[in-house]
């Protein structure tokens, strides 16, 4: 039999409470860093905006930290290798405004901009660290967030990508989520975006294929 000298850590799927992300801040804030090659100090202008966003009614986050195989894992210690949050949208965030007047100039009514707005979670972030991309575990946390949730959609917002190729297009697409605005831009920012939305519950995922 052959003996592995240095155990493979495997990722294991972890909630995360309010304190429990604040306590990993930190860390989250540089898998977010390096997951979108953003230059070093982006942290320190997003942890008050994601410390302020645990507030948020609805808010939930999970996690994956990496174990080792046959030890007894202490999660708390363990490092993280990528986080998602959210929490439920309302008219008075500015991401709601954003993406309202987005849906309007796009050709939205009125009434069904309101509906589509009427009872959302906004998935805000997922970071995968990456050197732990391309192994399923985007979607294994993004499932995992929105399993609970009893909101009638998911709403996000992506950059725009030639020919939706990134592994960020796939997993969303796959997820099933749909075009709501396209070549979108918040204020303040000249690059575009895509606001995707999925029905909730999402629909049961497949096997990848090999
Ligand atoms: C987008 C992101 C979160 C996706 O996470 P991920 O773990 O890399 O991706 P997925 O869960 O989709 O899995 C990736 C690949 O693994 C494959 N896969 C899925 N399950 C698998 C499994 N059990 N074993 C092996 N491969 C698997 C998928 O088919 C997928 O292939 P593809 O990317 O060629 O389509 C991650 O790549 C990331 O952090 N990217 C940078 C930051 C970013 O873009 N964030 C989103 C901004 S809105």
């Amino acid at each position: 039999m052959a003996v592995v000298s240095e155990p493979v850590r495997a990722p294991v799927i972890i909630d995360l409470s309010a304190p429990q992300l604040r306590a990993r801040l930190r860390e989250a804030l540089a898998i977010y860093v390096a997951a979108m090659d953003y230059p070093r100090g982006t942290e320190h202008h997003r942890a008050p905006m994601w410390a302020e966003h645990m507030s948020r009614p609805g808010w939930r986050a999970v996690g994956a930290v990496l174990t080792s195989p046959g030890v007894s894992a202490d999660l708390e210690a363990a490092p993280l290798v990528a986080i998602t949050y959210g929490y439920r949208g309302a008219p008075h965030q500015w991401w709601h405004q954003q993406v309202h007047s987005g849906m309007r100039r796009a050709g939205w009514s009125e009434a069904d901009a309101q509906q589509t707005l009427s009872n959302y979670f906004e998935l805000t972030e997922l970071h995968v660290h990456p050197a732990a991309q391309g192994n399923g575990l985007g979607e294994q946390l993004a499932r995992r967030l929105l399993e609970p949730r009893t909101e009638r959609i998911a709403l996000l917002s992506t950059p725009e990508v030639a020919g939706e190729n990134n592994r960020a297009w796939r997993l969303y697409r796959r997820l099933g989520f749909a075009d709501v605005v396209r070549g979108f831009t918040f204020a303040g920012d000249n690059r575009p975006f895509a606001i995707l939305g999925a029905d909730l519950p999402l629909a049961a995922g497949s096997e990848p294929a090999g």
